[in-house]
């Protein structure tokens, strides 16, 4: 196997990992979480899980954003990001931007501290809104992938 199929596949591990467990959290952790506990218990309790899920996704982040420059560079495909047809190339390097931005430096820094508060003033929002955000980017990752896929084998 030469680098150039390596990095094809490290890519392809990092983003079933990553973006499967944002589809584990989607739709099976928060409605369990909302079945099982109280609206008040529910941020922190949910956080705490996440917790675990954040360094996953941190690592994956990594190996996912890692791979697909080295593919850029190693094929020289930069001249895509200049044309529309490519969408997909774009979409995928918005998608690592918005995680990153969120996993590295919105979460540790105080989204997670704003979570905790704001929940205790009003617990089945900030729970409404964590659902919410999970979804949009569960979607958004989702229409990612259709996309990659699709384009990269001529469609
Ligand atoms: C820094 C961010 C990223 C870069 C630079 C990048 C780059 C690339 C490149 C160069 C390819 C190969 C395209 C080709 O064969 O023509 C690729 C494939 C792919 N990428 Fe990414 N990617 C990034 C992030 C992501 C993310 C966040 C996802 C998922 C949400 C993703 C999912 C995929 C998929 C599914 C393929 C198709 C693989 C195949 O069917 O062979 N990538 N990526």
């Amino acid at each position: 196997m030469d680098d150039v199929t390596t990095a094809r596949a490290l890519h392809i591990v990092g983003v079933v990992l990553w973006i499967g467990g944002v589809g584990f959290v989607t739709t099976v952790l928060l409605p369990a979480v909302r079945r099982m506990k109280d609206p008040q218990e529910r941020v922190s309790f949910f956080e705490r899980i996440e917790g675990r899920f954040a360094w996953q996704a941190r690592a994956t982040t990594l190996l996912v954003g890692a791979s697909g420059f080295y593919l850029v560079a190693a094929w020289g495909l930069w001249s895509r990001f200049q044309s529309v047809a490519y969408w997909w190339m774009h979409a995928m390097v918005l998608v690592w931007t918005v995680f990153t931005v969120m996993l590295f430096i919105a979460e540790p820094l105080f989204l997670h501290r704003w979570f905790v508060v704001k929940a205790q003033e009003n617990p089945e929002r900030i729970f409404r809104l964590i659902e919410r955000l999970h979804w949009f980017l569960l979607v958004i990752s989702m229409l990612t992938i259709l996309g990659a896929v699709a384009g990269s084998h001529g469609m």
